[in-house]
């Protein structure tokens, strides 16, 4: 068998069963092959779709497979054909296609295909389910392409030019953080594994009428992993991921503004199930107190009605809300969310597993966690981050990409230097003077910054 014949066969059969079953929908079709077929809408009521009969060409085959030459693979199968003008290729012999096919793929991977599953469920010697392949198949909401048409269906070229300062809309497939990779507390699991519960019940609580549920806020000091559970949660749940910047609210076209919150709202329900994803919820409080622009105003009013209209069970919508600054927040803001988790700076424990989390992949000889976290107390999972990177590049200058305990302890002590004067940066507020003098760059959160004293 040519390498990826079976790739490309199982792709034909697929599409012929798919052009054939018409009760079959775009959620039956593995992401990597509806991508391909998927077509933007023309018209204002159709958000793009994927119409039958699909066609098959050696380019849809090379997208939907990854096979370089897809012809080429088939060729020399008895099954399969090729017309010449249309350079479309087809099965010509379906029958001896399904038994090729059934003689060389396990069961896996006809259960990551219920289009296939669909077909072969029940037959001899197969054990899939139909009901099940389909329920672990990515939906189309977590594709790019959904998302790129949804955009494409709400907002005209001048209006999305505004409203993708004030939001940022992320499929799964490009979200990298997983859970995996986040050292959590205890307490910080449990809401997780609450929520991931309450997702996959929606709807038994819909129906005993428990619907006050779904709107978490995330508190703590900056760098402790509030963005990045949010984002985590995304990807592990396969949910499309819509981070709203209220900071942008003061840069937008004014009059426009509590309109597009009203739009970004819209939509996060036309994206469900989704994360909706709000950072710098301070903002929200203090444009309420202070004597801001009528418009922003109303912006943070049109968001503040829109957080209290939409719901996990009814719209299939996840809340959450981050802030560093919690004390800030008025009792109008707490009311809205059901659910305080709170992110503190790591103990020592949880620091010597996030060491390990983040050198997964690095060298390190004589490692030693434990030790690295005794010399860190009080920083975050963002702090040790940048100390690592410290390491590795200032291993790098020497040319090695082996580390040592010693040059992780010594880039401590050059963090511990820097952080003197980010917090020196706080007290003051006056940032020119302090750039002027010379030698930091960056945020906690880690811009190109690079000490002086390793440039020598
Ligand atoms: N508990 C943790 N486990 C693993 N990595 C962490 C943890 N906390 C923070 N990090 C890492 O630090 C970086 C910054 O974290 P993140 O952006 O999520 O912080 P944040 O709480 O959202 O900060 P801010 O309040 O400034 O927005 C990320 O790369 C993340 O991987
Ligand atoms: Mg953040």
């Amino acid at each position: 068998m040519k390498d990826g014949a079976l790739d490309v066969v199982e792709f034909l059969l697929t599409t012929r069963v798919y052009d054939d079953e018409r009760s079959l929908d775009e959620n039956d079709l593995p992401p990597r092959y509806r991508k391909v077929f998927w077509t933007g809408g023309d018209d204002e009521d159709e958000p793009g779709g994927i119409e039958r009969p699909l066609s098959v060409t050696n380019n849809t085959a090379r997208s939907a497979t990854g096979i370089e030459r897809p012809w080429d693979a088939v060729s020399d199968l008895m099954f399969t054909e090729r017309d010449e003008f249309t350079g479309s290729i087809s099965l010509s012999e379906s029958e001896m296609a399904e038994e090729w096919f059934l003689d060389r793929a396990d069961d896996a991977r006809i259960r990551s295909n219920p289009t296939l599953a669909y077909y072969f469920e029940g037959a001899d010697g197969i054990d899939v389910e139909y009901e099940s392949a389909r329920e672990a198949n990515r939906p189309i909401q977590a594709d790019r392409v959904w998302i790129d048409s949804l955009l494409e269906e709400y907002f005209d070229d001048e209006e999305e030019e505004e409203m993708l300062d004030l939001v940022d809309i992320r499929a799964p497939e490009e979200i990298e953080m997983t859970l995996d990779d986040l050292v959590l507390t205890e307490d910080q699991e449990a809401e997780i594994n609450k929520i991931v519960k309450a997702i996959e019940h929606r709807e038994y609580l819909a129906k005993i009428g428990l619907r006050e549920i779904g709107k978490l806020l995330f508190v703590g000091p900056p760098g402790t992993g509030k963005t990045s559970s949010a984002r985590a949660l995304a990807h592990n749940l396969d949910l499309p991921f819509v981070e709203v910047k209220l900071s942008m609210i003061t840069s937008q076209y004014l009059g426009e503004t509590a309109k597009n919150v009203e739009k970004v709202f819209e939509v996060a329900k036309r994206l469900s199930p989704c994360i909706l994803f709000m950072d710098e919820f301070d903002f929200v409080a203090k444009t309420r107190s202070s004597d801001e622009h009528a418009a922003i105003k109303r912006a943070v009013n049109t968001l503040l009605k829109s957080i209290d209209d939409i719901s996990l069970i009814q719209d299939d919508v996840l809340l959450i809300g981050a802030t560093n600054h919690p004390d800030q927040l008025d009792a109008a803001a707490w009311r809205r969310f059901d659910e305080i988790v709170n992110f503190p700076k790591p103990d020592l424990g949880m620091r010597a597993d996030i060491l390990r989390v983040i050198t997964r992949a690095m060298d390190i000889d004589e490692f030693d966690p434990e030790g690295i976290a005794d010399l860190t107390e009080g920083l975050t999972g963002s702090d040790l981050r940048m100390v690592l990177r410290e390491a590795v590049l200032d291993a790098l200058t020497e040319e090695r990409t082996t580390l040592t305990q010693q040059d992780l302890e010594d880039a401590v002590a050059d963090f511990e230097e820097r952080d003197t004067l980010k917090n020196m940066d706080m007290i003051e507020g006056d940032h020119d003077a302090l750039v002027a003098g010379g030698d930091i760059g960056g945020s906690s959160d880690g811009g190109s910054g690079h000490d002086h004293s390793h440039d020598h």
